[in-house]
């Protein structure tokens, strides 16, 4: 017999789902009409009341459908799903939006492997809910901005970017290791003209870092500032309109699974600039060093007066904002990219930002993983610095041309696993 609507337990995944995309909470009758458009039950269907025994209720006047939904809900309620308390609202509890994400059904392929990584065509909710628990020591990933005149791999508005980064970190969470790390670049974005009437800017990554941190339980850490000194001017408020000026920085959120996350700024040690060499040899001239805090720290300022003195390049401490150049460096790959026939990627970030987070970040043999993965450059900055990696994309395309930028693949064709 055919049935005219879902079972019970295929309804659970789609009646949570909804949930979760009106913001964890809805009245029942809102959830029940979404519910059926997602699902195309028609109105005939949805709407058909009949007398019918809702058991502890007594008769009542109820479709089918309805009626089954509200037993959907008491057991994902029975199940720890949905909350018992809320009365007039279904509300997703914790374990609930942390099983939307290891419950999400999907597909995991793996596209090629190197000696040391991973590359695997999947979306990134069902990465998110199959990797191995406490095992990643860094997740530096760089997901899709909410960007309105779209990118070829896809559109997202503020809201839908922000839920599927938050609904994507339970499971991160869940896969790093204690003082495990994530770090997600993030751009600013404007509003769309039609929602704010001007020029001005949207608050998606305040809103994503309130609820990575209050939502799932990250703590921030840290927050760095990436420049890239070759960035165009690209909207029209900066060149047409010219009321806003060329923004060049993005930023490089830093969270962490427990309060103290490994790091270690000696691995990232930067060049001096010329007036900083200049201030050192300016204080031990001036015999300042006897006054400039803690031992420590005085005998810190001594080696690197030695080192000047000594003629020898000095080292300091990094800096909080970033300068690497993404202009010049995938000539090569895109040329052979085009006579493969495949798509260069264009949003590509420089190997060096990925390196110098991975060498803060993490020691040799550690695991870093990218589940936005797009021409796999974080896969090529943990190779080269001898950590193992997985890097996940929706993406086909892009994920075979990252094959491209790795020596010793051994390359499965998706449909033929070897
Ligand atoms: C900003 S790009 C990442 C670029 C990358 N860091 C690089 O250097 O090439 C974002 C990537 O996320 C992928 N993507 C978008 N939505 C996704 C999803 N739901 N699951 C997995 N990948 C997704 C896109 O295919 C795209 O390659």
């Amino acid at each position: 017999m055919s049935r005219p609507f879902p079972t019970q337990s295929q309804l659970l995944l789609p009646v949570m789902e909804t949930i979760a995309e009106m913001g964890g909470s809805a009245e029942p009758s809102v959830v029940i009409d979404a519910v059926a458009e997602r699902l195309g039950i028609p109105d005939g269907i949805k709407n058909d009341f009949r007398t019918i025994d809702t058991g502890k209720w007594g008769l009542r006047k109820r479709s089918a459908f309805r009626q089954c939904l509200h037993w959907v809900r008491m057991t994902a309620v029975t199940a720890g799903l949905i909350s018992r308390t809320e009365r007039g609202r279904w509300t997703l509890t914790d374990k609930g939006k942390d099983s939307l994400v290891t419950c999400q059904p999907g597909l995991i392929l793996i596209v090629y492997e190197t000696p040391d990584g991973q590359a695997v065509w999947a979306d990134a909710i069902t990465t998110a809910g199959a990797v191995a628990d406490n095992t990643v020591n860094l997740l530096f990933t760089s997901p899709p901005y909410p960007i309105l005149n779209g990118r070829k791999y896809g559109t997202f508005t503020e809201a839908e970017i922000v839920e599927l980064i938050v609904r994507c970190a339970r499971g991160w969470r869940r896969a790093l290791m204690d003082d495990g790390s994530l770090v997600i670049n993030t751009r600013d974005c404007w509003l769309p003209k039609a929602a704010s009437g001007g020029t001005v800017r949207s608050l998606w990554q305040e809103k994503l870092l309130l609820a990575l941190c209050e939502d799932v339980k990250l703590y921030f850490a840290d927050r760095l500032w990436w420049r890239n000194p070759s960035h165009l001017p690209d909207n029209p408020w900066v060149t047409v309109k010219k009321c806003r000026c060329n923004c060049d920085v993005e930023s490089l959120l830093w969270l962490s699974k427990g309060p103290n996350p490994r790091a270690n700024n000696q691995n990232i040690l930067a060049d001096a600039a010329p007036s900083t060499i200049q201030a050192y040899v300016r204080k031990a001239r001036r015999g300042a060093l006897n006054h400039v805090g803690p031992s420590t720290h005085n005998n810190l300022f001594e080696e690197q007066i030695g080192a000047v003195m000594a003629g020898q390049s000095l080292k300091v401490i990094p800096r909080n904002l970033l300068e690497f150049s993404n202009g010049d460096t995938h000539h090569t790959l895109t040329h052979e990219l085009k006579e493969l026939g495949l798509p260069r990627h264009d949003a590509m970030m420089p190997v060096k930002l990925a390196e110098h987070i991975i060498r803060f970040l993490t020691v040799k043999g550690d695991l870093v993983w990218d589940p936005f993965f797009g021409s796999g450059t974080t896969g090529v900055a943990a190779e080269k610095l001898g950590r193992r990696w997985i890097g996940s994309d929706r993406s086909l395309a892009h994920l075979l041309g990252s094959a491209l930028r790795f020596e010793n693949t051994t390359f499965e064709p998706p449909g033929q696993p070897g």
